[in-house]
């Protein structure tokens, strides 16, 4: 419905193929800041496969047109207008030249050519290489590309694009050259120039098959010395993929190359990925484990795209989720096996636990609002804005569902067969489904609803256990509950849900399982039952003893669980279950269950309390040297707060922020002195090592250390913090000890120590951004107090000579983390986080509205709160509404709105 209300929206339901095709691009390239010109020739012929049209229409965007042949001559039926080029009544068959001029030097975009810090760069997914040259950017239309670029030599003396190097030299005025070409047919969002004054990183190995390539790190000079963490995780993701799937680099160069102004986190041009700064540098002063973490991640993700996105690419935009569920799936896939190998499950479910948790708080969140959409969405007004945790994230559970369904092996031969068929191609999320269906033999129509369904399934389970019959039965229901109405329209049906159980005896162990109709019990104790109704009953036989159920192990599929456990039962299941998933998960809904009765009874003034058995529940994996620090870590870590708000009937970030801090006081003085054994234990000394063992130990060790800074008498932990701080060797630690300061002192309006470690990381890392950003985003996102609110902190942050809301890391580092990473400020009554939101929505808006969309999008939740809270941010909203101009930000209020 609010649909046809909004103009220009884009449909999936009328794909139609191109009129034209493009056989071959040759672009040249004189590069200047403020007048970059543009020559484009291609071989351009009608597509066999659509209908005729006379007209050629090309897209374009902020260019200036100059002129255009057709086979050699002037062409003049070349109208230029707002959104591209048409061209009168053109031959079947013919080679187009066109000439334009764009404005890198004023491009705040970041989308298209742009210039950051004195080089050039591009950016052209989705729909940013209309804005280099006139084109039909779509990206069903594939084309090899042949690239020359010009430029001063001493001012861009590197000049990139993809493919290989075919020839460089110098011309006259001090300029010089390059050309490039890209052997492989691509689509235009898969260019990539890079031109200024850059050094790399080189190393040259062995593909599979014996070749020698190229690996190149591009970065500016004083970066080089963190580059080496980026360069392995290259290698390690080649290595991968031709062991894991048997896919190698088809090219003879790889390239990376890293710059600060970036709107999101990589991009897997062909050959030439560029990068977000962030996502490559590193070393152990300036990046934490978290950092080292995400960018073997995003190295491994851009990689993979080489055959999941490029090789093989998408029809349309609708189809998004093809590419970036897949490589999504492929780079968790990558570090679970870097960190435990195939084998070793309590290192593979670290990984798995960290991604649960961001798919439950931020897509199971996006699912539940005004911007809900199927992994494959039917509509959209402005495509960055479906860059979402629900094509991503969503997208790779529905990925992993095939391999959870089929095993490794028929997950392996579904991709086989996948690639026999469609390299080379643009193609769909069902050319995908039925390769993987046809591979093992098996029909996937049911399936395909994981693809047009929106909104978070819910599974309830009952549970019946007959002693005399030694029968056990299951009985799953599902549903969606009540969903957002945006989701609600897309809902037709039960979906194929993998669901994964076992059952666990008295003693802890495992029980064997065999279900009725089969002959005997499987030797595996976990099970993948095929859920396909909207109720089914799964009985098992031959059960001694009422088992407890372990239910959806390793989360099998994205969906919510609803079973009615004890506080016992959950304390058990944390105690044994073998499933290590699962262990961590009754541990988040035992805390969980605990926090929403707390935040219940902050929310109506009630005193809170907390049960013994609680405590003891935690303080028995605390102490647990059996189990891996890492996942000591994850289970101590209390659900986000951001999340518990999302569970409650009416929102209420300052309950869930009295509870959360009420239970982290309770545990840290509780158990005290477990903490501090905790703390000393897991300490290392020594060198930085970037292993998964050693970040394990100091992610306990900081753990502890911020529950230590609850202490009712923080003195201990201030005194601890303030001597990690200065003995620091690494960023993790340092940035911890900081944290731990900032937040032991917020009650009492903050400490000299805080301040004095606040200003020495300051000065120790004034020229290193990254760091800048993290000093900020600390400040951004930690505990205020009603004398000392962080709003303010924040504005006077704004002002700092440092903060710059055109380079978007900067931009989230401040703003970003305070509006949607402190929901107990943000949230504040008073509604000055909400005036500060929309000032900052509008701002951007007029320099980058990719990031002012990401930005409008932290209030899209509103209906979901408090009364007082709700009417503020619907003011907020409506005056961002009224003043906004770009399509980006406009469509997101406006669904907020509807
Ligand atoms: N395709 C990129 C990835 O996920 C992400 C991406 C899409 C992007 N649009 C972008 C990156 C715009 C930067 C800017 O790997
Ligand atoms: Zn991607």
């Amino acid at each position: 419905m609010a649909d046809t209300a909004t103009p220009n929206v884009i449909r999936r339901a009328d794909y139609a193929p191109p009129a034209f095709l493009i056989d071959t691009v040759a672009l040249e390239f004189d590069l200047i800041p403020e007048r970059t010109v543009v020559r484009n020739t291609m071989r351009v012929r009608r597509n066999p496969d659509a209908s005729h049209a006379s007209n050629f229409e090309l897209m374009g965007e902020q260019l200036e047109f100059v002129s255009a042949t057709i086979d050699g001559a002037p062409f003049a039926q070349a109208h230029a207008h707002e959104h591209g080029l048409t061209l009168d009544n053109v031959p079947d068959s013919f080679e187009l030249t066109l000439t334009s001029i764009c404005n890198p030097a004023e491009n705040t975009t970041l989308s298209g050519l742009y210039v950051s810090g004195g080089n050039f760069f591009t950016q052209c997914e989705a729909e940013g290489f209309r804005r280099i040259t006139y084109f039909l950017d779509r990206p069903d239309v594939m084309a090899t590309f042949t690239v020359t670029l010009r430029a001063s030599k001493a001012d861009y003396p590197v000049l990139l694009s993809n493919g290989n190097l075919l020839e460089e030299g110098d011309l006259p005025d001090g300029r010089h050259f390059a050309r490039w070409e890209d052997p492989f047919r691509k689509p235009s969002y898969l260019f990539a120039l890079v031109a200024g004054k850059l050094v790399a990183l080189e190393e040259r190995v062995k593909s599979g098959s014996g070749k020698e390539k190229l690996l190149q790190v591009w970065v500016e000079p004083h970066d080089l010395d963190k580059t080496r963490h980026a360069m392995d995780s290259l290698i390690n993701s080649i290595r991968w993929d031709e062991s894991r799937f048997g896919l190698e680099l088809d090219l003879d160069r790889f390239m990376i190359v890293a710059v600060s102004d970036f709107n999101m986190g990589a991009m897997e041009n062909k050959g030439l990925n560029i990068f977000n700064t962030k996502y490559v540098l590193a070393n152990p002063e300036t990046a934490t484990d978290t950092d080292f973490a995400n960018i073997e991640a995003v190295v491994g993700h851009e990689y993979f795209h080489n055959w999941t996105g490029n090789r093989v690419t998408c029809r349309d935009w609708f189809q998004l989720s093809l590419k970036e569920g897949l490589t999504v799936f492929r780079d968790q896939e990558f570090s679970a096996d870097m960190a435990g190998g195939a084998t070793d499950e309590a290192a593979r479910a670290t990984k798995r636990i960290e991604d649960v948790r961001v798919l439950r708080q931020m897509q199971f969140a996006e699912d539940a609002g005004p911007m809900a959409h199927p992994v494959r969405p039917e509509s959209y007004v402005e495509i960055n804005n479906f860059y979402t945790m629900t094509v991503y994230e969503k997208g790779s559970e529905v990925v992993r569902m095939y391999q959870t369904l089929f095993g490794r092996d028929g997950f392996r031969k579904g991709m086989d067969l996948y690639f026999k068929r469609h390299d080379g191609q643009a193609v769909t999320c069902d050319d995908f489904r039925h390769a993987l269906a046809d591979a093992n033999g098996r029909d996937l129509a049911q399936f395909e609803r994981w693809y047009s369904q929106a909104g978070t399934p819910r599974v309830s389970v009952r549970t019946q256990y007959d002693a005399a019959q030694q029968r056990y039965s299951v009985t799953l229901t599902q549903g969606y509950g009540d969903t957002a109405p945006a989701a609600r329209e897309t809902q037709k049906g039960p979906l194929l849900i993998p669901f994964a159980i076992g059952l666990i005896g008295k003693d802890g162990h495992d029980l064997a399982l065999q279900l009725e109709g089969e002959t005997r019990a499987s030797e595996a104790t976990t099970r993948v039952l095929e859920f396909t109704q909207t109720e089914q009953t799964f009985t098992f036989v031959n059960v001694a003893q009422e088992p407890l159920p372990s239910l959806l192990r390793n989360f099998s599929a994205p969906v919510i669980v609803e079973y009615d456990y004890s506080a016992d039962q959950l304390a058990f299941l944390l105690a044994h279950d073998s499933d290590p998933f699962n262990r961590w998960e009754a541990g988040q809904r035992l805390a969980t269950r605990e926090l929403l009765t707390l935040a219940g009874r902050a929310a109506t003034g009630v005193p809170l309390q907390l049960d013994d058995s609680v405590v003891a529940a935690f303080a028995r994996v605390l102490t647990d040297e059996t189990l891996s620090p890492a996942f000591r870590e994850l289970a101590l870590m209390l659900p986000s707060e951001a999340y518990l708000a999302e569970q409650m009937a009416e929102s209420n970030p300052a309950a869930v922020h009295a509870a959360r801090q009420f239970v982290r006081k309770r545990l840290a003085n509780a158990l005290r002195k477990d903490w501090l054994a905790v703390y000393e234990k897991h300490r290392t000394p020594g060198a930085y090592e970037a292993t998964p063992e050693a970040s394990g130990h100091r992610a306990l060790k900081n753990l502890a250390l911020s529950y230590l800074a609850e202490l009712d008498d923080p003195a201990e932990a201030v005194r601890l913090a303030s001597a990690q701080y200065d003995a620091a060797n690494n960023m993790t630690d340092r940035s911890a000890a900081l944290s731990a300061l900032l937040n032991a002192s917020a009650a009492n309006g903050g400490s000299v120590e805080a301040q004095q470690a606040l200003d020495d990381f300051y000065r120790r890392f004034e020229k290193e951004p990254l760091v800048i950003d993290k000093w900020f985003a600390l400040q951004a996102t930690q505990r205020g107090s009603a004398q000392r609110p962080v709003i303010e902190i924040v504005r006077k942050l704004m002002a700092h000579p440092a903060f710059n809301l055109k380079n978007p890391n900067r931009a989230r580092s401040l703003i970003f983390s305070f509006c949607a990473a402190n929901p107990a400020q943000f949230h504040a009554e008073d509604g000055s986080g909400y005036a500060f939101w929309a000032e900052q929505v509008i701002a951007l808006d007029a320099i980058n509205p990719q990031v002012a969309a990401r930005l409008a999008r932290s209030l899209e939740l509103w209906r979901r709160f408090t009364p007082t809270l709700r009417d503020g941010m619907r003011a907020a909203l409506e005056k961002v509404a009224s003043q906004v101009k770009s399509r980006d930000v406009r469509e997101i209020v406006e669904k907020a709105l509807a």
